[in-house]
């Protein structure tokens, strides 16, 4: 069974200090976390003030990028050795974000995929189509090309590492979600396009996680479906208590 996971994505938000002080009051907040996996992605900032804390030790750490240098002559950027060495064990790849405004394209994406893979960091590919590509009915070629060539020259071993997160462009920051139905069809085909690549037995055991103005109003409703193993958040994680009960919902719905 796949196990839960909800990953905290705090974009460009705090500091090394309001990290410290956020972990802390989460880990009040929130009842002991066994049946599910809780991944926070500060920024590459704060990775280390987090690591550090003893109240993050109930949370995985992630970033939010990395290059695929191991290292070199990249000013700005950081590679996976730096994050696996700060205690990273996930980060996140692909995001709009990245795609939108820093020209992240999906063959550079597929070589931090396997840069991360090399270093023992686990990738989560976030894949998800615009609005434009939805009204012009592209929602399943944009998505299923973002996976594939993401994930491109993957072995089956490797994809057992992989997390994917769906997030409809359209849906990210607008406080619009998906409908449960829309990101579950989005979901299946992600999942029928991994099983047709990798096998159904690889293919079945790759979370697919949803992203897209989840909130503690409506966490419950994407977290009961089968076809969504978790949810990748971005606003609402940032405030302790809206984070923590997410979590507390998610557990009651632990597989
Ligand atoms: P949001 O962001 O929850 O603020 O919509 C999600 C994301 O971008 O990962």
């Amino acid at each position: 069974m796949r196990r839960r996971l909800i990953v905290g994505n705090w974009k460009m938000h705090k500091t090394a200090s309001e990290a410290a002080a956020f972990v802390q009051r989460l880990s009040e907040l929130v009842p002991p976390i066994n049946s599910l996996e809780v991944v926070l992605a500060p920024p590459f900032t704060a990775l280390h003030a987090v690591a550090q804390s003893p109240a993050s030790r109930s949370f995985a750490l992630a970033a939010q990028n990395l290059h695929w240098e191991d290292q070199g002559a990249f000013t700005g950027e950081v590679s996976a050795p730096m994050l696996k060495d700060l205690g990273c064990r996930y980060v996140i790849l692909g995001h709009s974000e990245r795609r939108q405004m820093f020209g992240d394209r999906d063959e550079g994406i597929n070589r931090k995929v396997r840069a991360a893979l090399r270093h023992g960091l686990d990738p989560i590919l976030c894949v998800g189509e615009t609005l434009a590509d939805r009204e012009s009915g592209r929602t399943q070629t944009v998505i299923t090309d973002q996976l594939q060539r993401g994930l491109d020259g993957l072995s089956k071993e490797d994809l057992r590492r992989v997390t994917i997160a769906y997030e409809p462009v359209w849906a990210i920051g607008t406080g619009h979600p998906a409908s449960r139905a829309h990101a579950e069809g989005a979901n299946t085909m992600l999942r029928t396009t991994l099983e047709s690549g990798w096998g159904t037995e690889a293919g079945e055991q790759v979370r697919i996680l949803y992203g897209g103005s989840v909130t503690p109003e409506n966490a419950s409703e994407f977290l009961a479906s089968p076809q969504i193993d978790g949810a990748l958040v971005g606003g609402a994680c940032l405030d302790p208590h809206s984070f923590a009960t997410i979590l507390t919902l998610a557990q009651s719905f632990a597989r």
